[in-house]
């Protein structure tokens, strides 16, 4: 499964969820590798800090090299290859959009959030064209379950149709401290509420992605 964390809206949490996401599958057993695809290389910096992503291959990646580099990743077993991708609208972002199955859209509650992930979603749709089997689904970051303002926004996203995850990433001075640490809380506070979410995050990607890929063998297309 290639997924990659998309949205032209920066500081919006998709490094934070690549991050978790691998620390997440890898801690499980996954085979998961990581793919670097923001000029600041966020991810590459973030894992040096520390140990605990020692063991997951990470490189960096240009849009020319992008397909090559997610199919070698495949080929050597990796089952979970997530792309980081940079908070603007570029060649590189297109070519990660254009090799997953999975993408993934950060939105931090919040109206100009909301504008630039419907954008997001309108390039996905662009880029992917007519290409079956993709999934995309909103990930909401940075927020607080039982705000007003998160309440809000999951159900004007219902209502506009579109499809947010029901796991999301709560606001928690955990995730930036465990940056710090060059980690994520799946490692660095295990039994806290924040690794409790990254796991329920993880396995509704997995059902989800089961399951997408049943119904498509079933009907042929489903995009979301
Ligand atoms: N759930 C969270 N709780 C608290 N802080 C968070 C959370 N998610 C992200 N942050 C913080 O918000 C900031 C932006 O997060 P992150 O770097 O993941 O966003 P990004 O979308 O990758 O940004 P960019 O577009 O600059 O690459 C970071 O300082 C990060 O530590
Ligand atoms: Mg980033």
């Amino acid at each position: 499964m290639i997924i990659s964390l998309v949205t032209m809206k920066g500081g919006s949490g998709k490094s934070t969820a690549a991050m978790c996401l691998a620390g997440q599958w890898h801690a499980g057993g996954r085979s998961v590798a990581l793919v670097d695809a923001d000029p600041a290389a966020t991810i590459l910096r973030w894992r040096e800090t520390g140990s605990d992503f020692a063991d997951i291959p990470t490189v960096a990646a240009l849009s020319d090299g992008m397909a090559k580099i997610t199919t070698e990743f495949a080929a050597a077993g990796r089952d979970r290859i997530i792309i980081d991708t940079p908070g603007f609208r570029s060649p590189v972002l297109e070519a990660a959009i254009a090799c997953s199955d999975l993408i993934l859209i950060p939105i931090r509650p919040s109206p100009i959030d909301f504008q630039v992930a419907a954008d997001t979603a309108e390039l996905v749709d662009e880029i992917n064209g007519s290409k079956t089997g993709k999934t995309v689904r909103f990930l909401l970051s940075q927020s607080n379950r039982s705000s007003v303002i998160a309440r809000h926004m999951r159900a004007e996203m219902e209502e506009a149709g579109y499809n947010l995850l029901d796991g999301q990433l709560s606001t928690r001075v955990v995730y930036g401290e465990a940056a710090l640490a060059g980690s994520t809380p799946t490692f660095t506070q295990p039994k806290g509420v924040a690794a409790r979410e990254i796991a329920e995050l993880g396995m509704e990607i997995d059902a989800l992605m089961g399951e997408s890929r049943k119904t498509r063998s079933k009907a042929g297309s489903p995009r979301t």
